[in-house]
C-alpha cells in the first residue's frame, strides 16, 4: 500500500505535475508544496475548465482535501492572496483548509526588483528567470536575514528588521544596478492589508504533518519546476534556486525518508524546456514547432514559449537514479498521436572524439550530440482510452521502450489536459 507519494518532474519542469497532483488527490487527505514559490504554474483542468495554481496545492480543489504550505517554499504574501481570491471567484474555498509553515521565508517586492535588475544587467548572459524574485529570496534565507511569514504574527519586530533589509537592497538597486529604489512604509502598508487574510494559516506545518503521518492519512507532496533545474543537481547556472529532486522533500517539510513510500516522476513524452540554458535534444525544425503547437507549449506563468525536443533517455535515467524514482507517469502521449516517427535519445556522442557516453554529467554538455533510435508512430487519437490494452500497439511499444531505457514501470498514462485524460496502469491505492 502506497501511502504517501511524492511527485516529481524528471525534466525542466511543466512535465504535468499539477494535472497529476490534482487526479490523484481524490484518494488523498494532504496535498503539499515543498520547495519553489510562484515561479511554478500548475495547470489543472476539470470538466473543460482550466484553473492555473502557481504557489496553492494542487490537490485542493477537491474539498476534503488539506493543503499545506510548507518550510522550503518562498511565499509571497501578495500573489498567495490573490490566488486565494482567484479561487474563491471559482467557487474553490480554501482559506479554512490551507495551513501555511511560520518558517517559509516571504518574497518582497525588494526580491523581485533585485531578479529584475540582475537579469537585466546579465544581458546575453542572462538565466531567463521567471522574474519572480525566487533567487534573491533564497539568497535571503541562506544568507540568514530572510523575513518568514511567521514574523507577520510580531509586526513590531518585523517593521524594524524590513526597515533594515530594504535599506541594504536599496543601496544595491540605486547604487550599483541604477534601478529605482523600493519603498519600506508603503511595504509595509501593503504587508497590514494582507496579515488578517493569512494570520490563521500560519501553523507548525512539520507537526501537522507528523500527526497527520500518525493518523495514517494520505500525503501527497508536489513538486515544483523539474530534476534539471535543481540548484544542486541540475543545469547549473541555468537552474532555479530550489531543490526540486526528492531531497527537496525531506528538508521541506521535516518528513523523513521513511514516510515517503511511493516516488513517482513525471515525464513528458517528449521533452521542453523554458529560460536559457543547455537542452541536448532541442529541435529547431518544423518538428519542434509542430510539438510546440500541439501540445501548447507556452509557459503558464509569463506566457513565454517552450523550446521543444525529444524525449532524452540519457537525463531521464540521471533523473530515476538521482530522485530513487519508483515509477514514472508519461504525460501528453496524445501530443505524439500524429507524427509518422518518433525518436528518443539513448546516448550522447562527443563531437570532437565520438565517444558515447550512456550516463548524464552536467559537466560533459558541451560539444555532445544526441542519438537517438527511431520508432514508428501511431498515427491514431489516444484521448479517451481508459486502459492501456487499448492503446494502439506502436504507442505500447514507444512506452515499454521507455520503460526499458528508466528501468522502471510506467504506473500512470496521460492523454489529454483534462483529469479524465488519465489511464491508471496499476492502482497505487491499494
Ligand atoms: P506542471 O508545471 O508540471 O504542472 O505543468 P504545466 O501545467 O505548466 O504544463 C503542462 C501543460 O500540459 C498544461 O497546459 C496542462 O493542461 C497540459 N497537459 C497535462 N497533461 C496533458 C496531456 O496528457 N495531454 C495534453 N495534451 N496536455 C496535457
Ligand atoms: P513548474 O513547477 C518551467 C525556470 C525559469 C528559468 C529558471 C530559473 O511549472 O514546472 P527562477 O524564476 O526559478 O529563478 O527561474 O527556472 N523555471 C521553470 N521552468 N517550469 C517551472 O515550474 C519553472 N520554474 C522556474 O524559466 O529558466
Ligand atoms: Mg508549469
Amino acid at each position: 500500500m502506497h501511502k504517501n507519494i511524492v511527485i516529481l518532474g524528471t525534466q525542466w519542469g511543466d512535465e504535468g505535475k499539477g494535472k497529476i497532483v490534482d487526479f490523484l488527490s481524490s484518494n488523498s487527505a494532504y496535498t503539499v508544496r515543498f520547495h519553489g514559490g510562484h515561479n511554478a504554474g500548475h495547470t489543472l483542468v476539470v470538466n473543460g475548465k482550466k484553473i492555473i495554481l502557481h504557489l496553492i496545492p494542487s490537490g485542493l480543489l477537491y474539498p476534503n482535501v488539506i493543503g499545506i504550505i510548507s518550510n522550503g517554499v518562498v511565499i509571497s504574501p501578495f500573489e498567495l492572496v490573490k490566488e486565494i481570491k482567484m479561487l474563491e471567484k471559482n467557487n474553490y474555498f480554501i482559506s479554512q483548509r490551507l495551513f501555511i509553515s511560520e518558517s517559509a521565508p516571504l518574497i518582497l517586492p525588494y526580491h523581485v526588483a533585485m531578479d529584475l535588475a540582475r537579469e537585466k544587467k546579465l544581458g546575453i548572459n542572462s538565466i531567463g528567470t521567471t522574474g519572480r524574485g525566487i533567487g534573491p529570496a533564497y539568497e535571503d534565507k541562506i544568507a540568514r536575514r530572510a523575513l518568514r511569514i511567521g514574523d507577520l504574527k510580531n509586526i513590531k519586530k518585523l517593521s524594524k528588521k524590513l526597515e533594515v533589509i530594504v535599506d541594504y537592497y536599496n543601496n544595491q538597486l540605486v547604487s550599483f544596478y541604477k534601478e529605482q529604489s523600493i519603498s519600506y512604509k508603503k511595504i509595509l502598508q501593503d504587508l497590514l492589508k494582507v496579515r488578517d487574510i493569512v494570520y490563521n494559516m500560519i501553523q507548525d506545518t512539520a507537526t501537522i504533518l507528523h500527526k497527520a503521518i500518525e493518523d495514517k492519512k494520505r500525503i501527497i507532496f508536489e513538486g515544483a519546476q523539474g530534476t534539471f533545474l535543481d540548484i544542486d543537481h541540475g543545469t547549473y547556472p541555468y537552474v532555479t534556486s530550489s531543490n526540486s529532486t526528492i531531497g527537496g522533500v525531506i528538508t521541506g517539510t521535516g518528513v523523513g525518508p521513511k514516510n515517503l513510500d511511493y516516488i513517482l516522476g513525471i515525464t513528458k513524452s517528449y521533452t521542453t524546456r523554458v529560460g536559457k540554458g543547455p537542452f541536448p535534444t532541442e529541435l529547431f525544425d518544423e518538428t519542434g514547432d509542430y510539438l510546440s503547437k500541439k501540445g501548447k507549449e507556452f509557459g503558464s506563468t509569463t506566457g513565454r514559449k517552450r523550446r521543444t525536443g525529444w524525449l532524452d533517455g540519457v537525463a531521464l535515467r540521471y533523473a530515476v537514479k538521482i530522485n530513487s524514482l519508483s515509477s514514472l507517469c508519461i504525460t501528453k502521449l496524445d501530443v505524439l498521436d500524429d507524427l509518422e516517427q518518433i525518436k528518443i535519445c539513448t546516448s550522447y556522442k562527443d563531437v570532437n572524439t565520438s565517444q558515447i557516453y550512456k550516463d548524464f554529467s552536467i559537466f560533459n554538455l558541451e560539444n555532445i550530440s544526441p542519438v537517438y533510435e527511431t520508432h514508428p508512430g501511431w498515427m491514431k487519437k489516444t484521448s479517451g482510452i481508459k486502459k492501456i490494452e487499448d492503446l494502439p500497439e506502436e504507442a505500447r511499444n514507444y512506452l515499454n521502450r521507455i520503460e526499458e531505457i528508466a528501468q522502471i514501470p510506467i504506473d500512470i498514462i496521460s492523454t489529454g489536459p483534462d483529469r479524465s485524460d488519465t489511464i491508471l496502469v496499476k492502482s497505487l491505492f491499494f
